[in-house]
C-alpha cells in the first residue's frame, strides 16, 4: 500500500487494523521504528506518510470514505476443526467483509489481497450482497507475489499484477479501475486480467511451482551428498537451459516463509475436497520433502558429533527463514532447533535482525517444552563471535551476507575442537574452511 501512495499521490490511502500497537509503530516518527524491517521501505513511507498515506485504527471511517478497500488480511492454516492443518482459516476474511458491509454506505470495490482459496470472491460478495445497506459491491482478486527482503524492488517491478474480476459490465470496469492504478508506474502489457477463479488460483500455483523446485533441488542435493556431485555445479549445469532457467535452484535447509508450506496445504486441500486423490498426493510430496530435508539437517549434525549433542553447545548463525527479513514464520531454524533440544543440545542464536523475543515466541509456540526451559537452553547473542565461542559446531540455517565476511580463523581459534560448521545454505567456501581447519558440512556437497 505504501508503494501504491508513493507512486499515485493524487489517490488519498489509508491504512487500517485493530492492532493500537501496529498502527502507532506504523506512524512512528522514528522509521527505523516500523513494524517490518524491508530495504527501501521506509523511504518510500518517508515520502508518502502524512501526504496521501496513512495509518489508523478508524477502520469504519476508512471503510465509509472509500471507494476502492483491499482486503489483505490473516488467512492462516486452520488450527481446528475440518481441515484443520489444511485449509485457510478463513474467519479474519468473514469478519472484515462483514464489518466492510457493515460500515459502506456508497457502492464500493473489495480487492481480495490475502491469498485464499478459489471461490473465495464469491463467499466475500454473498456476505456484502446479504448483510449490506443495499449499496453495490464488486469484488476484485488481486493476489499478490512480492517475495520478502525484495518487496520493495518486486513492487515496483513486478514480472506481473494480476487483476481477476466479474465478467460483466460492472466487472470490467472495476477491473479498469484497478488496472489505472497499476498502470501510474507499471507498464500496461505486464497488467493481466483474467476471471476471479483463475486469478485466485494463480497465486496457489505460482507458490505451489517456486517450492516445488526447491524440493526438487533439495531431492538431488542429498543424492548428491552420497555420489559427490556439487549440488550448485548441478544447478547451475540445468540453470543454464532456458526451458528450466537459474531462479529458485539453491539447495537449503528447506524453505520457509508465510507463504509456501500454507498455499501448497491449501491446494492439497481443495484437491482432496474435490476428490482429486492423485493431484493432492503429487503436491504433498513437495511438503514431505522440505520436512525431510529440515529432519536430515538436524540428524546429521548429531550423527557427525559421536551421536550425542547431550550438554554440547551448538551455534545458530541465523533464525529469519530468508536473508534481508526480520520474518521468521516457518523457518526451517525454528524446526532444527527444537530436534536438538530434544536431544538435549544447548543452543546460542545469533541473527542480525530478528529478536530475542521473536525467537522465543517461536519455540514456545511449538510447545514441545516450558517457556522457562526454552529460555535456559537456548540464549540469543548479539555479538557472533561471542555466540561462537566454545561451541561445538556452528550451523548456518540464513545466508546473511555478513557470515561470509567473518574472520573464520579467529572463530576457529575459539570452538572446540574439533570444529565442526553444518553450512544449511551452502553459503561459505568449503575449501577456505577445511584449509582453517573444519570440519566442513554443507548441504548438496559430500564430505
Ligand atoms: C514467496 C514467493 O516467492 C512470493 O512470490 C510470494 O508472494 C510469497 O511467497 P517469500 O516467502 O517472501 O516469497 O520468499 P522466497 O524468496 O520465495 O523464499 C521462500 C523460502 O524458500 C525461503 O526460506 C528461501 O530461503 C527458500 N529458497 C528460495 C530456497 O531454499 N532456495 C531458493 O532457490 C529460493
Amino acid at each position: 500500500m505504501s508503494v501504491l501512495a508513493q507512486k499515485n499521490p493524487h489517490i488519498k490511502v489509508t491504512v487500517v487494523d485493530i492492532n493500537k500497537e501496529k498502527i502507532a509503530a506504523w506512524n512512528n516518527p522514528d522509521l527505523d521504528g516500523l513494524p517490518i524491517y524491508e530495504p527501501g521501505l521506509k523511504e518510500v513511507v518517508r515520502e508518502a506518510r502524512g501526504r496521501n498515506l496513512f495509518f489508523s485504527t478508524d477502520i469504519d471511517k476508512a471503510i465509509d470514505e472509500a471507494e476502492m478497500i483491499f482486503m489483505s488480511v490473516n488467512t492462516p492454516t486452520k488450527t481446528y476443526g475440518k481441515g484443520k492443518g489444511m485449509a485457510a482459516d478463513l474467519k479474519y476474511v468473514e469478519l472484515s467483509a462483514r464489518q466492510i458491509a457493515r460500515a459502506s454506505k456508497s457502492a464500493k470495490i473489495v480487492v481480495e489481497k490475502s491469498t485464499l482459496p478459489v471461490r473465495t470472491a464469491q463467499a466475500i460478495k454473498d456476505i456484502l450482497d446479504n448483510t449490506g445497506n443495499g449499496v453495490k459491491f464488486q469484488v476484485l482478486s488481486n493476489p499478490e507475489f512480492l517475495a520478502e527482503g525484495t518487496a520493495i524492488n518486486d513492487l515496483i517491478n513486478p514480472d506481473r499484477v494480476l487483476i481477476g474480476g466479474e465478467e460483466s459490465v460492472e466487472g470490467r470496469e472495476a477491473i479498469q479501475a484497478l488496472v489505472d492504478i497499476y498502470a501510474s508506474w507499471i507498464p500496461k502489457e505486464k497488467i493481466i486480467t483474467t476471471n476471479v477463479w483463475s486469478s485466485e488460483l494463480s497465486k496457489l500455483v505460482a507458490n505451489a511451482f517456486l517450492a516445488q523446485r526447491i524440493s526438487s533441488i533439495n531431492a538431488i542435493s542429498e543424492l548428491c551428498e552420497v555420489t559427490g556431485a556439487d549440488v550448485d555445479e548441478v544447478a547451475r549445469a540445468i540453470g543454464m537451459d532456458s526451458r528450466i532457467g537459474p531462479k529458485f535452484l539453491k539447495a537449503s535447509v528447506g524453505f520457509g516463509g508465510s507463504c509456501f508450506q500454507k498455499d501448497i496445504l491449501n491446494l492439497v486441500y481443495i484437491a482432496k475436497t474435490y476428490g482429486l486423490n492423485e493431484v493432492a498426493d503429487y503436491w504433498e510430496q513437495v511438503i514431505i520433502m522440505n520436512d525431510h530435508q529440515k529432519r536430515r539437517f538436524s540428524e546429521n549434525i548429531v550423527s557427525a558429533l559421536y551421536n550425542t549433542v547431550s550438554g554440547k553447545k551448538i551455534t545458530f548463525l541465523g533464525w529469519a527463514f530468508k536473508k534481508d527479513t526480520n520474518d521468521t514464520r516457518e523457518s526451517a531454524a525454528i524446526y532444527v532447533a527444537d530436534a536438538l533440544l530434544n536431544e538435549q543440545a544447548e543452543i546460542a542464536v545469533y541473527d542480525p535482525k530478528v529478536s530475542k523475543e521473536r525467537i522465543y515466541a517461536d519455540l514456545d509456540f511449538l510447545e514441545t517444552r516450558s517457556p522457562e526451559e526454552n529460555r535456559k537452553r537456548v540464549k540469543v547473542m548479539k555479538d557472533p563471535y561471542e555466540a561462537c565461542t566454545d561451541t561445538h559446531a556452528i550451523a548456518i540455517l540464513t545466508e546473511w551476507d555478513e557470515f561470509k565476511e567473518y574472520d573464520w580463523e579467529r572463530i576457529y581459534k575459539s570452538v572446540v575442537k574439533p570444529a565442526f560448521v553444518f553450512d544449511g545454505r551452502k553459503l561459505l567456501d568449503g575449501k577456505t574452511m577445511t584449509d582453517i581447519g573444519f570440519k566442513y558440512f554443507a548441504i548438496g556437497e559430500a564430505q
